[in-house]
């Protein structure tokens, strides 16, 4: 009998992380086992994780002599961040960093680090279609993972570059959803013009991630995007209004709306969508959906993931 493979998650009580921890311990196989890397083992998410039968262990990625403690005996490591915990694009790329020293000194045999396209590589500062934002980003949370993509190749460390897509999450938590307007009417608000947004289930970015670790070493020095459902702001408003049984209405704004909102990110957020928006046959193309259906049979459409969470989204 081979010994079981370690895989150590990061971000095991959040989205991305949990998701492949749950895929981990569904799988009946055995093959692997689940490490969860948390900043307190004995918060409720922690302890939720220890009881479904994940070793749970206490690291932060701010400290790279933790991490490296917290990947001893790993065979794999899923790495993420956490923008929106700080807003930080300079943390961001020094926890990058840490995570993929941590790799190195650790003998971790193949990494997935969740990152995003550096969105410079299409629009240079110099390109004054949108704003430069924090002195050197045009989209901070973006071009902070994609510059980061190097800490991994010059530590040499074997790793899959996996790129996530909106989470229809965002509908639920993120304050994305649908809205009442002044005649009652529910209206999907999103500066996506008529083109694409590509979209994904978060709990499935876990799922199409534990598929690559059961590939081997097939996806090492690869990029693999994910996407359950490439939809336009019609096609996701139509779907709503099936799924919730009231009509909703799409609102496309421009992104310079989106940007004067003035909430924290907001500015971030409407330079993601005229990214989204300016290369969607660029950003489709790089997130497919056989790919990430064959890692993960059970990807969810957005309709599929409507019917299982259209009453989590809040309407008022
Ligand atoms: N929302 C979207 O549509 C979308 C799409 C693509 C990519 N993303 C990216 O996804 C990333 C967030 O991933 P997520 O949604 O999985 O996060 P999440 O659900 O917010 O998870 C946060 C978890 O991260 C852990 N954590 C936070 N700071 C940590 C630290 N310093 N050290 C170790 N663990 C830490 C926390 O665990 P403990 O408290 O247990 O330590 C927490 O449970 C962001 O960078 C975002 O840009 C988001």
């Amino acid at each position: 009998m081979t010994a079981r493979k370690i895989i150590a998650v990061v971000g095991a009580t959040g989205a991305q992380g949990g998701g492949l921890v749950r895929a981990i311990l569904a799988d009946g196989s055995g093959d692997f086992l689940a490490r969860a890397i948390t900043r307190d083992i004995n918060s409720a998410g922690a302890q939720a994780l220890a009881k479904l039968g994940a070793e749970v262990v206490a690291a932060d990625i701010d400290d790279e002599a933790s991490l490296t403690a917290a990947l001893q005996g790993a065979h794999g490591a899923y790495f993420v961040t956490f923008f929106w915990a700080h807003f930080s694009p300079e943390k961001e790329k020094a926890e990058a960093r840490n995570m993929a020293k941590a790799a190195k000194a650790a003998g971790v045999k193949h990494v997935i680090w969740s990152t995003l396209e550096d969105t410079r590589r299409w629009i240079p500062l110099s390109d004054n279609r949108m704003p430069t934002l924090m002195g050197e980003y045009k989209v901070p949370h973006f071009d902070a993972k994609g510059e980061s993509n190097k800490f991994f190749t010059e530590q040499g460390v074997p790793t899959t570059y996996l790129y996530a897509s909106f989470y229809w999450e965002n509908l639920i938590y993120f304050g994305m959803g649908p809205k009442k307007g002044t005649d009652g009417k529910l209206v999907l608000t999103l500066p996506m013009g008529d083109k694409k947004l590509t979209g994904i289930a978060a709990e499935d970015i876990g799922k199409c991630a534990y598929g690559i670790f059961r590939k081997g070493s097939e996806y090492i020095g690869k990029s693999v995007g994910l996407s359950g459902d490439h939809l336009t702001g019609k096609q996701m408003a139509d779907a709503l209004s099936v799924a919730l049984g009231q009509a909703v209405d799409y609102n496309a704004i421009s992104p310079a709306t989106y940007r004067s909102f003035g909430f924290p990110g907001a500015d971030d957020l409407g330079n993601m969508f005229q990214f989204y928006c300016d290369f969607e046959h660029e950003v489709c193309a790089a997130r497919d959906l056989d790919l990430s259906r064959t890692l993960n049979p059970s990807l969810q459409t957005f309709k599929t993931w409507l019917a299982q969470n259209k009453t989590r989204i809040p309407l008022e």
